[in-house]
């Protein structure tokens, strides 16, 4: 089975310490999310999982064999098109052309992006399309693991409840891993198997909650009521500085 492990994991820039001695695992099929306030070494821990950031101390061990990433800004190729920007990952993985521009345009729709928008540059999208266009972009290839840094932040109720469900049908599918950036909680509720507290100034996890129940049977009011009950919690109540 495949997995994330980190293991003692310590990361400073310059002389401050942003990380402190992190260990844990993201198993197969799994979906685990990191929460704490802004500045509090989240994303860092996210690229250096991911391999955009090298490692100083401590080990990351990842045997998936494929991966993808979304971010909050959709840092799409401002000189392709949306189905060239869509196809882009496919490339690399060796796809012909025909079929690249077939499955990204599967995805697109599943997205509900339009065949009149499929021609568009991202200047030309509002930032809606262009998230749309960024999740069709990190799943078109498939990936084993998917690393999510605040996706849904600067997105309409509407658009993060859409873009939410099309994840959870593949967790329910049990087709894709994820390790989840968030500074939301309810999000971190909506979607998580593992909810890990990253406490800053340095980052350490000092609390892990476990929710078994399957997502797609978690409404909003279970989401809400295990929210508030995260709300009440010592540790959450310290990291976030709720008091
Ligand atoms: N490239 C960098 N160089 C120096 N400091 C950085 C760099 N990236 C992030 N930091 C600092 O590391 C800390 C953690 O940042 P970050 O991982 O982005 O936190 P989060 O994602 O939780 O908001 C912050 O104090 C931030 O200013
Ligand atoms: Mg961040």
């Amino acid at each position: 089975m495949a997995r994330l492990k980190v293991e003692h994991l310590t990361f400073s820039f310059g002389y401050k310490t942003i990380l402190e001695d992190i260990s844990f695992e993201i198993d197969e099929g799994e979906v685990v999310s990191v929460v704490g306030p802004s500045g509090g070494g989240k994303t860092t821990l996210l690229r250096l999982c991911a391999g955009l950031l090298d490692r100083q101390e401590g080990t990351i061990e990842n045997s998936f064999k494929t991966q993808a990433i979304a971010f909050q800004d959709a840092r799409l190729l401002p000189w392709k098109n949306v189905l060239d920007n869509i196809a882009f990952g496919l490339k690399a993985q060796g796809v012909s052309k025909k079929e690249r521009i077939k499955r990204a345009k599967e995805i697109a729709l599943k997205f509900d992006l339009e065949e009149d928008d499929f021609e568009k540059f991202p200047k030309e999208l509002s930032g809606g399309m262009s998230q749309r266009v960024s999740f069709a972009r990190a799943l078109v290839t498939k990936p084993e693991l998917l690393f999510l840094d605040e996706p849904f932040s600067a997105l309409d109720i509407g658009l993060k409840r859409e873009l939410q469900n099309h994840l959870i049908e593949l967790i329910d599918k049990k087709e894709i891993t994820i390790f989840f950036i968030t500074h939301d909680l309810m999000e971190a509720v909506k979607l998580s198997d593992k909810i890990f507290v990253l406490e800053p100034d340095p980052g350490r996890i000092v609390k892990t909650f476990t929710i078994d129940i399957p997502q797609s049977k978690r409404d909003d009011s279970y989401v809400y009521s295990e929210t508030a009950k995260l709300l009440q919690d010592p540790y959450i109540i310290e990291t976030f500085e709720l008091e």
